[in-house]
């Protein structure tokens, strides 16, 4: 990527730093707001990580320049604390319409809570860091990972890419572009109130939902059949013939 310049969006990405090579996008970013008052809609951008973040203190790999792995800088101080789940929903149904843009013919869903998804294969993961004032969030920095044209995904037998998925490259660029612009909408929506339509878009793009999908629950094999996913965060799934609802991380997938 030479120069990198965003379209269309109202300020995600007019403020961009970009740079070959850094530890962390989200690390940046946690950073630059330490040592600054960001612009809202910054985007850092990166080539490549060394040491890229994913969920539950895994590590986030991606091979040098055919990804993307950035991050933005939002002020969502008109949201709540206990609404937070709404954000994350809200970046989850933005990267799944710009992977969905690229692959118009294939089915991309969002693996609760913001896994996106190509068939069974992980497109896209997100990493998002809010801190908070008082009982509303103050910032966010929302990281994303996005595979473009890497192919060989060694010890990441669930990772896709765009290319594995439809045989072609993309530029990588016009990928942010969309990115950039889709993540935007959807905030705005939160933005303006729209929270409602944000969850129930959401739930139609639902990894699993009244399929029965393997998980690790307290240690042990067990099937459940996801139903829907509430604007707290909880998902509910039948499982043993119950309805029952969870919190991130009291089961794992095993997809
Ligand atoms: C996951 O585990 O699914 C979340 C992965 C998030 C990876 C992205 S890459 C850009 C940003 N910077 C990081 O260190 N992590 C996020």
């Amino acid at each position: 990527m030479t120069s990198v310049v965003i379209h269309n969006t109202q300020f995600t990405g007019k403020f961009l730093i970009h740079e070959e090579s850094m530890t962390s996008t989200n690390a940046y970013a946690n950073q630059w707001i330490s040592k600054t008052n960001p612009t809202d809609g910054t985007v850092i951008l990166a080539d490549f990580q060394t040491a890229g973040r994913g969920q539950h203190n895994n590590s986030w790999e991606a091979l040098s320049g055919e990804n993307l792995t950035c991050s933005i800088i939002y002020k969502p101080d008109f949201l709540q604390a206990s609404d937070q789940y709404t954000l994350n929903m809200a970046v989850a149904l933005g990267v799944r319409q710009t992977v969905q843009e690229f692959l118009p013919d294939s089915e991309v869903r969002v693996k609760w809570p913001n896994d996106i998804m190509v068939g069974n294969g992980k497109v896209a993961g997100v990493l998002i860091e809010n801190t908070l004032h008082g009982r509303k969030l103050k910032n966010t920095i929302i990281g994303i990972g996005l595979n473009i044209n890497q192919t060989d995904f060694e010890g990441l037998p669930h990772a896709v890419s765009l290319k594995l998925e439809s045989g072609q490259s993309f530029d990588r660029l016009e990928v942010l572009n969309v990115l950039c612009l889709q993540v935007e909408s959807q905030y705005l929506r939160l933005r303006h109130g729209q929270a409602a339509g944000i969850v129930a878009n959401y739930n139609e793009y639902l990894f699993g939902k009244n399929e029965e999908v393997l998980c690790m629950m307290s240690g042990t094999e067990q099937t459940i059949i996801p139903s829907h996913v509430s604007a707290d965060g909880r998902i509910a799934v039948r499982h043993q013939g119950e309805m029952k609802s969870f919190l991130h991380g009291e089961f794992t997938w095993l997809i």
